[in-house]
């Protein structure tokens, strides 16, 4: 089965083919075609992803990128023949919001041939509403003039599975898992007793993860995104001085619960600088302090968590997991042979936003005698796993 996912939800624009051999779980995956366009330079001028911007620049890459897949699949091939007008008038009210899609999409139609996919899946949420629809709709497109049936995704999902992912196969996982998603609008534990069985038993009460190490990075006069930036010199600190003397709070740390904070620290790294010249304070040492709270914390938090639940494997996933402090602290904390629990971290390239797990996901849900069902962007509106929590 040749499986071709769309991922528009934020500000990567990603397509990628790949082929499923077998049955899930026990299947055997190739990635045929992977194209990602970031849109971060659209972006670093408003400190942070702009919605209308990010639509329209999915809308722009979407044909090149799709293009760029093909080809690297090799499904690229023969010119096709010309699509009716009634088509097309067809294909320009799905996309009358998407600017320049329907063009391109007709370009592309008649450059190539009918690629070999048997199924189109596509990112539904949560993400950002107009973003996702762009992809929504593009999916709807192919799907119609390719005649192939289209599925709706969840992203949380998506990164669940990135971090599993070993390159031809999914790990053997053993249940209950948990799985730590912390990107830059969720921080949650997803519990699963079984495959496709999800649940929210802890999430932060304010910033996710991700926001706050883009919000302190603000603070510090660091490049959207912030992430990144602060591993940076968090790292360089932690090379050249043995330790550092802030100690910002850890917030939740101490309660019963699976919930998180992370307001509070950022306020604290906030007070903490407040005052200060720039230049008067080493904006290393803040970083690495600041990583310290953070790892911490999602590290106390996922033993309290491990042992509530008898969990036996730990996933963590989503854009912070590409965090080399984290890594590091899970790593040393439950990837060790006296660990028991399995931990499984995404590979590096598969941390960011990507469409393989978009594929995989949809290999793993995909069933030819349900009934189909209209696609609808579903933004931040809905959690994005059934919670235990009212
Ligand atoms: O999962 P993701 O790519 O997009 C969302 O679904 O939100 O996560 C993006 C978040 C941003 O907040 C970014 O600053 C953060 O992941 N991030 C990092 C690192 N790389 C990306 N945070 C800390 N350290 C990193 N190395
Ligand atoms: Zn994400």
């Amino acid at each position: 089965m040749v499986i071709l996912s769309i991922e528009t939800s934020c500000d990567e624009t990603a397509v990628s083919i790949i082929e499923a051999t077998g049955d899930f779980p026990n299947a055997t995956y190739k990635v045929l075609g992977d194209a990602v366009l970031s849109q971060i330079e659209a972006h670093r001028g408003f400190g942070g992803v702009f919605p209308t911007v990010a639509k329209r620049e999915h809308a722009f890459a979407l044909v090149p990128i799709l293009e760029k897949a093909l080809s690297e699949a090799k499904l690229a091939a023969l010119p096709h023949t010309m699509l009716y007008p009634e088509q097309k008038e067809d294909l320009r009210a799905l996309l009358s919001r998407e600017e320049g899609l329907a063009d391109g999409i007709f370009s592309l139609y008649e450059r190539y041939n009918t690629p070999a996919v048997d199924l189109i899946a596509v990112t539904e949420g949560p993400g950002l509403e107009p973003a996702l629809w762009v992809g929504i709709n593009f999916a709807k497109a192919l799907g119609k003039i390719w005649k192939v049936p289209v599925i709706g995704v969840n992203h949380m999902e998506g990164h669940i599975f990135s971090s599993i992912f070993e390159e031809t196969h999914l790990a053997p996982i053993e249940f209950p898992a948990l799985s730590l998603l912390i990107s830059g609008g969720h921080t949650e534990f997803v519990l699963s007793r079984n495959w496709a069985e999800y649940e929210i038993v802890g999430k932060t009460r304010d910033d996710a993860v991700g926001e706050a190490f883009d919000k302190v990075a603000r603070m510090l006069g660091l490049p959207y995104p912030g992430g990144p930036e602060i591993s940076k010199l968090a790292e360089e600190h932690r090379a050249t001085h043995p330790s550092e003397s802030i100690n910002f709070p850890r917030p939740m740390l101490g309660n019963n619960d699976c919930d998180f904070s992370f307001s509070g620290l950022k306020t604290a790294v906030l007070y903490y600088l407040k005052g200060k010249e720039p230049g008067s304070y080493d904006r290393a040492e803040v970083a690495r302090a600041f990583e310290d709270a953070v790892g911490d914390v999602l590290v106390g938090k996922a033993r309290k968590a491990i042992e509530q639940f008898n969990i036996r494997t730990l996933i963590l996933g989503g854009g912070v997991s590409a965090n080399k402090h984290l890594r590091d602290r899970f790593t040393a904390a439950f990837g060790t042979d006296r660990s028991d629990v399995a931990l499984y971290l995404p590979e590096r390239k598969l941390t960011t936003d990507n469409a393989v797990m978009i594929a995989l996901v949809a290999h793993a849900q995909y069933r030819e005698d349900a009934p189909a069902r209209d696609l609808v962007a579903y933004g931040n509106r809905r959690p994005s796993f059934p919670t235990n929590q009212t």
